[in-house]
């Protein structure tokens, strides 16, 4: 696990900075004594104590997304998203620093990375299944954490915020931000994936349109560009079946009853995304 990006963080509790780790690295404690331990997993859970309505990913419904992108099959959005968001890392000859909101399994964030190397991020979700494979990445912490809760990071901590089918709290994500940083947003278009929504009932189409990214962000930021993003998706049943399984479906079937449904060849279908680019006021 690396705490390399500690300093994108503040303590969750009372906002203060760090007083110390332990020396080996393992734990953050605060200015007040708020004390941080990391999971054998390598993430750090920052909601202890404190509960949350919303109902994370399981470990099953995060090996179904690790293995579905692996596979390649989004590769398009990541390098859109990296192509977007990289230069606010780099710009300047700057090593840059990034936040990956609802990260997952920090797919996106390791594309982004990837073109700026040296680069320090801050990975936060409600999943700690999905936060293990995101704490692995280089200059990576990855903090258990509700995005709708005042982020644990200070004023302007970092250069670019990713967003991708994830919760959007624009006012923090500016917050968060420095002045010009940049948030990189990926919503649906309406007609993602939708040959697949007859074969695949209960398949995942995180709600959201770029309209609705730009009003409701419009307080804090400035429209850049919208870049659509679409590309061919060729399926077996067993790739489908991660799809499915890999969004809120996860929690209600089984990976055999999806597959009893489904066609025994392959399945054919278009994703159709918006990134949408946001500058910070
Ligand atoms: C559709 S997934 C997208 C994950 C990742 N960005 C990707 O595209 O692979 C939505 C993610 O948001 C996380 N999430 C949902 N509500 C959240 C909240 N209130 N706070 C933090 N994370 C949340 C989920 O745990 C999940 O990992
Ligand atoms: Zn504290």
């Amino acid at each position: 696990m690396s705490l390399a990006a500690k300093e994108l963080l503040r303590c969750p509790v009372c906002a203060g900075g760090w007083r110390t780790s332990d020396g080996v690295g393992r734990s953050l404690v605060c200015s007040a004594g708020h004390r941080f331990d990391a999971a054998r997993q390598g993430y750090i859970n920052f909601l202890t104590g404190r509960g949350t309505r919303f109902r994370p990913d399981t470990a099953e419904m995060v090996a179904a997304r690790e293995r579905f992108l692996a596979a390649g099959h989004y590769a398009a959005v990541a390098a859109a998203v990296a192509d977007a968001a990289a230069p606010a890392l780099t710009d300047d000859g700057r090593i840059g620093a990034a936040l990956d909101a609802g990260a997952g399994t920090g797919y996106y964030l390791a594309a982004l990375l990837s073109r700026a190397p040296g680069a320090r991020a801050v990975a936060l979700d409600l999943s700690r299944h999905a936060l293990g494979r995101a704490a692995k990445l280089a200059g990576t912490t990855a903090v258990v954490w509700d995005l709708w809760r005042p982020l644990p990071l200070p004023d302007g901590a970092v250069d670019a915020v990713l967003d991708v089918f994830a919760p959007r709290n624009f006012p923090e994500f500016a917050r968060a931000l420095r002045q010009d940083g940049v948030a990189c947003v990926v919503t649906p278009q309406a007609d993602h994936l939708a040959a697949l929504r007859d074969v695949l009932p209960m398949l995942d189409v995180p709600p959201g349109k770029a309209d609705d990214v730009e009003r409701s962000a419009g307080a804090h930021f400035d429209r850049v560009e919208v870049r659509s993003v679409r590309f061919g998706l060729e399926l077996d049943p067993e790739a489908a079946a991660d799809l499915a399984l890999m969004g809120p479906a996860g929690h209600h079937v089984t990976r055999a009853d999806l597959l009893s449904r489904l066609p025994h060849g392959p399945l054919q279908a278009e994703g159709a995304v918006d990134v949408t680019v946001l500058r910070r006021r």
